[in-house]
């Protein structure tokens, strides 16, 4: 039994392979408290945690429990406006306006499994939202009823632990059981309150994931101090700009070592993600659906459902959080049958053609990429309507005949021939205004009445929370995969939600539009998957504005970024590996010198970077160099030789250049141990430097490993040629144990250049 509730001291412990979270529900009043979170610990009498020692100049009544000084107990679901004065999870207001509420301990059930989460459209459908799910292991939940009884509210809080997973996932839902409406203006899944003296006389660091348009989730660190640190998004994604990811960290954290704190959501939308640190240094993390652009009207007898939270904690660095996310992601998210599989190698035409493409060149594309032992060709944006830019065309989903004589079935038909397999962009979510769809329905579009709606990239939003209008986007796509043989999609999403208004809603209501809008793509991708339960879908938006992990509940991999300069994919990956499998990223070969950033660099060290993710090519391939497009069956070979290792290893990351000043390294090591992968890239040359020192991770100590240099085995190798493996053979070691491995580690040997790559298959022995 993994949650386990102590009759006498109202005491419930939920226990994960190493932690425990203890709540505690105050005698007098009922209050629910969060006593203890941490590595795990005897099942004692932890109500002296209760007692905060702070009296004065704080609000209570001296009846009430010693723990209930209320603007510094320890409280799980903070409610506002009754003396708790920092971020509050709920916040709701009354049909007269005031905006007091306090939730209090009413019942809980603890069973076996895990319900699954709904949210209401607007015509009354439930639909299902991504959150973990229980088919490996058993999962236990707790559920805890928390009650207004002024307002007549009841918060469902629930909390799910797995066997197998050190992570603790949670989720409140909101009742009304009152004969009058409220209005929910705030409400996150989770919130959590810590005591700073966890980190000894230190604060802790903050670690965001935080980023741009082209630069996606690099790592941001800093100090948390008085007052709030949060990320956020109010874009209606996700967003380049930050993800739902907060880790307090020990201030000498490192890969291996310091205690961590860290929270996600699996949520697509707009979300707030914060740490507080108050007065008495009490320390409060929160995060949810953003308060922004949110507001709730929940009427009598209705519930509202919010997105599920991932709790973390470990003591033993950056490496295990990420094992614990990736994990539970694999585990108990990602739901596709690709999970497990090895993944066609692909070849985009985006960078290659742009626009400008026919059905002859996609051919000449295809052929070449078969010869290379490319699996599968993508065709991009641009095939449909009489989109020969981004001014036109979303919304017409019929096929651009001219470009494509005969439709998609000619094309399919003849990639068949070749052997390819073939898989289509969609930007289902949108509309040009400069479309037929735009001309009939105009009112389609999401936009406030008497207001010009803003533009981006020249398209509006449509407004898919109305039935009519998701239902008619779902057969534009299903028809479109019906009519010839596809294998995978991609579906992208190219602009930011703005000038929030529907005329599906009743007036009052607009505040529920973001939050719908999420819901409605979670629909769509849900019924795709179920009439096309074999498709491999890959999400996309503008790069990675939806690289989530509500998006990792329909597609295994999602495109990480538009930058695919594998420099600049360096900092984006590891920020995204931080949370997100490696098997989850789309990672392209591109040409060079680089579309984005102009910057050129060595084939077989793009190859390299791109190896680490979802394997793919973005060029045109009958225009490389004919050296580049002649390493191309090698790479593909290697991919497939190593592939496993990278989707369904443990990742460690062993060294980064902003810490080496040169080189990037990482690994990847099979649960087994049998087999691992390490990639080294030197970034720029290094005067008057020697071969670094690097510790191996992730190995069974007592066994024998032997390290080969991939793409030796080829005297003619383009990936790896003569001089690397010369300087290797001059500092390779023999055989060695996994035990000297990761402690007296290796001699990495310097390269000629900026730019050069080294890749090792680390194999057990014995
Ligand atoms: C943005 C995506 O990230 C690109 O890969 C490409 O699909 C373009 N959209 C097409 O418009």
């Amino acid at each position: 039994m993994r949650i386990y509730y102590d009759e006498e001291s109202r005491l419930i412990f939920i226990e994960t392979k190493s932690t425990t979270m203890c709540l505690a529900i105050t005698d007098t009043e009922g209050f629910l408290n969060n006593v203890y979170y941490g590595i795990k610990i005897q099942r004692d009498d932890l109500r002296y945690l209760l007692r905060t020692g702070v009296g004065p100049f704080v609000p209570s009544v001296n009846e009430r429990d010693r723990g209930s000084y209320l603007d510094c107990a320890r409280f799980e679901f903070p409610s506002s406006g009754a003396g708790d004065y920092r971020p509050s999870a709920v916040t709701v207001t009354d049909d007269k306006g005031h905006d007091v509420s306090q939730f209090l301990y009413k019942s809980h059930r603890i069973y076996e499994g895990k319900d699954k989460l709904f949210a209401r459209m607007p015509e009354g459908v439930d639909v299902r939202m991504p959150s973990t799910f229980d088919v490996k292991s058993g999962a236990e939940t707790l559920e805890i009823t928390l009650s207004d009884d002024v307002l007549g509210l009841e918060a469902k809080l629930s909390y799910s632990v797995f066997e197998d997973s050190d992570a603790i996932v949670k989720s409140v839902k909101l009742i009304n059981k009152s004969d009058s409406p409220v209005t929910i203006n705030r409400l996150h899944s989770s919130s959590l309150d810590l005591d700073r003296g966890v980190w000894g006389d230190k604060t802790p660091d903050v670690v965001t994931l935080s980023g741009t348009w082209a630069r996606e989730r690099h790592i941001d660190r800093r100090s948390l101090s008085r007052g709030n640190v949060e990320v956020y998004s109010t874009r209606g994604e996700t967003s380049h700009q930050f993800q739902p990811f907060m880790a307090l960290c020990d201030k000498n954290a490192g890969n291996d070592h310091g205690k961590i704190y860290a929270q996600t959501l699996i949520w697509s939308g707009n979300f707030l993600c914060g740490s507080s640190m108050d007065q008495f240094d009490n320390i409060r993390s929160y995060i949810g659906i953003n308060p922004e652009h949110f507001a709730w009207d929940l009427k009598s007898g209705e519930s509202f459902q919010a997105p599920e939270a991932v709790l973390v904690y470990t003591e033993k660095g950056f490496d295990e959080m990420s094992h614990i996310f990736h994990d539970l992601f694999r585990d108990h998210l990602i739901r596709s049958p690709y999970l497990h599989r090895e993944r066609p190698v692909l070849i985009n035409n985006w960078e290659a053609t742009y626009f400008d493409f026919d059905t002859d060149k996609l051919i000449n594309i295809a052929s070449e990429a078969k010869k290379c032992g490319i699996e599968m060709l993508v065709m991009d944006d641009g095939w449909f309507g009489v989109r020969n830019d981004d001014n036109s065309s979303l919304g017409d989903w019929t096929v651009n005949e001219e470009k494509l004589p005969g439709g998609l079935k000619v094309l399919s038909d003849k990639l068949e021939e070749i052997g390819m397999k073939f898989g289509i962009w969609f930007e289902p979510e949108m509309v040009s205004p400069d479309s037929d769809l735009y001309r009939l329905h105009p009112d389609w579009a999401i936009a406030v009445p008497g207001r010009k709606p803003c533009r981006m990239r020249n398209q509006y939003v449509l407004d898919i929370t109305r039935s009519e209008v998701r239902d008619h986007v779902y057969k534009c796509v299903s028809d479109i995969l019906k009519s010839a043989k596809i294998s995978y999609v991609k579906w992208d999403m190219n602009r930011q939600l703005s000038d929030l208004g529907s005329e599906g809603l009743e007036p009052g209501s607009m505040g529920r539009l973001s939050y719908l809008y999420t819901i409605a793509v979670y629909d769509l991708q849900g019924r795709l998957l179920e009439e096309f339960p074999d498709l491999l879908l890959e999400n996309c938006s503008g790069g990675g504005a939806r690289f989530d992990g509500g998006m990792l509940f329909y597609s295994p991999q999602i495109w990480c970024s538009d930058d695919t300069d594998a420099y600049e994919r360096l900092s984006i990956q590891a920020g995204t590996e931080m949370l997100y499998p490696l098997s989850t990223m789309g990672a392209h070969v591109s040409a060079s010198p680089n579309h984005i950033t102009g910057r050129s660099m060595p084939f077989d060290v793009r190859c390299a970077v791109a190896l680490s993710g979802t394997f793919g090519y973005e060029l045109d391939i009958t225009k490389i160099p004919e050296e580049d497009r002649g390493a191309i069956p090698e790479q593909v070979e290697i991919y497939h030789r190593y592939g496993e290792i990278v989707r369904e290893g443990d990742y460690y990351r062993i060294a980064s250049e902003a810490e080496t000043d040169y080189f990037d390294a990482w690994m990847s090591v099979l649960k087994d141990g049998t087999r691992a992968l390490l990639t080294y890239v030197q970034c720029k040359a290094y005067p008057n430097g020697k071969g670094r020192c690097i510790k191996l991770k992730g190995l069974d100590p007592d066994a024998v490993y032997e390290l080969n240099l991939i793409g030796t085995e080829r005297d003619d190798s383009l990936f790896c040629g003569r001089e690397k493996k010369k300087a290797w053979e001059d500092l390779a070691p023999g055989a060695l144990s996994g035990d000297t491995l990761m402690n007296a580690g290796i001699i990495l040997p310097l390269l000629p250049g900026d730019y050069a790559q080294m890749m090792f298959e680390i194999k057990r022995l014995a």
